[in-house]
């Protein structure tokens, strides 16, 4: 089988907040097309390697290769292939969801910013909702308008920092139904999750995030492979993140 190619190629990268070393030597490389599956304990430092490689914050140290284009020369070029939903949603309460997704939809120059705008209320089920204002809303309507704005503009590569956290069992399944959509249409997506049935169901890359490395990475049957007393993909998990002490 042909080698696929890679979207994210990290290297060695290191960040620290004043003397706290987050991330101690990242190495990684994603493919083009995958489900990405970053796991770890809450401050292992998941979200600081997706605002590292969306361009919010700077490494410390390490390169990476996001498409082709380096991190710290080719930042416009990077924003213009990817989009960011962060773990907190960047709704604004005071308009409504059409609203939030025309003013991105005119931020992002589409040429028929209507057209889009209807396509993702119908696509992330908002129609009825679409002309009341977003502080109205449930949080999981609010994280489907979050995920829907973050989709205008086409981007190659998404990037969801717990997208499914707070969502009942129907709206995590329907997430996961979206995001399968986009892998399908050839979107790579790199997301982190608190639930690791999560990553068993959606990913085809999985990587352990622990005391600022990639103690782990490989498919679920990979992972089993490496871990063969593991039962499960938790117990895995477990077992990495006990192993070495756990200081926090
Ligand atoms: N701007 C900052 N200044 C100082 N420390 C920070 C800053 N941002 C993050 N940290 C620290 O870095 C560590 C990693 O945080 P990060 O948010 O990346 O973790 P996470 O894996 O996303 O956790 P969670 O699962 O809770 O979302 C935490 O200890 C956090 O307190
Ligand atoms: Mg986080």
């Amino acid at each position: 089988m042909a080698q696929k190619e890679s979207i994210i190629t990290i290297n060695n990268m290191r960040k620290s907040y004043r003397e706290v070393t987050i991330l101690s030597g990242i190495n990684l490389n994603i493919k083009k097309g995958e489900i990405f599956c970053l796991l770890g304990s809450n401050g292992a430092g998941k979200t600081t390697l997706i605002n590292i490689l969306s361009t919010l914050i700077k490494a410390d140290a390490g390169t990476a290769l996001v498409n082709g284009y380096e991190l710290n020369k080719d930042t416009k070029k990077i924003r213009h292939v990817i989009s960011l939903t962060g773990q907190y949603a960047a709704v604004d309460g005071f308009l409504t969801g059409r609203e939030n997704l025309e003013l991105i939809a005119n931020l992002r120059h589409m040429e028929n910013p209507n057209e889009v705008v209807e396509k993702m209320l119908r696509q992330f089920n908002l129609t009825d909702a679409a002309d009341r204002q977003t502080s109205t809303y449930s949080g999981g309507m609010r994280r489907r308008l979050d995920i829907a704005m973050s989709l205008i503009g086409e981007p190659l590569l998404i990037f969801l920092d717990e997208p499914t956290t707070g969502l009942d069992p129907q709206s995590r399944i329907a997430m996961w139904e979206t995001i399968r959509t986009l892998t399908s249409q050839g979107v790579t997506v790199f997301l982190t999750t608190q639930y690791i049935e999560e990553a068993e169901q959606l990913a085809d890359h999985i990587a352990i995030l622990d005391k600022g490395i990639i103690a782990t990475e490989g498919t679920t049957q990979g992972l089993f492979k490496q871990y063969p007393d593991a039962k499960s993909l938790e117990q895995v998990f477990l077992s990495i993140v006990e192993s070495k002490g756990d200081s926090k």
